[in-house]
């Protein structure tokens, strides 16, 4: 099974990606967590992605498009959750004929709608473990032990740098102007559906994992 998990920064894609993955045994494509790892190691991909994603921009598509390419073609039949991608429309078509020409297809496109103030307050309270990826919140799923990651144990958890309100509030703009339209390009394919992302993690969890069961 193949599911985009579309939505807003911060309702929660990442940490319902995980609950999928364990449901679908499916393995998870990120592009945020992809570019990340190119900032982080610094290539030419990385510095060049920096930029937009500090300004709560997005990257540009031939950039994903490309890196997500390179991804697929080792994914042979496995299941995947493709979080945070595809961001605009032409991404999307992009998609299309890369699954047509690797003979796979998306089934379903789970959009988490949630209010910007409770995207605002999340995305501000997110910790997250530099060493395995492991997300935290301190107000909504706090780590057992102050600043201690509990999956790998490694002391000093991160915030993001796009995190900040400011960059926030951008990122929100741009996903209610190029993002949005995508909701409408996967129900014309009879693919969307809605669920509500307010609510407690397990809560929302429960609303996923009943879609694809
Ligand atoms: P990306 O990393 O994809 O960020 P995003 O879409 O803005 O989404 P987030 O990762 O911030 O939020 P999330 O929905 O995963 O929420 P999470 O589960 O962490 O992209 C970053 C940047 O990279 C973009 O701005 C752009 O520049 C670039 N980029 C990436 N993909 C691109 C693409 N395809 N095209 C172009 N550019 C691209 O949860 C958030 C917090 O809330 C956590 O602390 C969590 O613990 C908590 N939480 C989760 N669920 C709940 C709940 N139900 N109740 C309370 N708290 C909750
Ligand atoms: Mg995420």
């Amino acid at each position: 099974m193949r599911v985009i998990l579309l939505g807003p920064p911060g309702v929660g894609k990442g940490t319902q990606a995980q609950f999928l993955m364990d449901e679908l045994k499916a393995i998870q494509l990120s592009t945020g967590d992809l570019l990340r790892a190119e900032v982080r190691a610094a290539t030419e991909l990385g510095t060049k992605a920096k930029e937009f994603m500090d300004a709560g921009k997005l990257v540009p598509d031939d950039v994903i498009l490309g890196m997500i390419g390179r991804k697929m073609q080792d994914l042979g039949d496995k299941a995947v959750i493709f979080d945070g991608f595809p961001r605009t429309v032409p991404q999307a078509e992009g998609l299309d004929k890369l699954m047509e020409s690797l003979n796979m297809k998306v089934d379903k496109a789970i959009e988490l709608t949630v209010d910007d103030e409770v995207v605002v307050k999340r995305l501000s309270s997110r910790r997250s473990c530099p060493q395995c990826g492991a997300v935290f919140n301190l107000l909504f799923a706090p780590p057992k032990q102050d600043d201690v990651c509990d999956k790998c144990g490694h002391v000093g958890l991160i915030q993001r740098d796009d995190d900040k309100e400011d960059t926030i509030r951008n990122r929100l703009k741009v996903y209610h102007d190029q993002t949005a339209p995508l909701s409408n390009y996967y129900n014309t394919q009879g693919k969307l559906v809605q669920v509500e992302g307010d609510g407690t993690i397990e809560e929302v969890r429960d609303r996923v994992l009943a879609v694809v069961k």
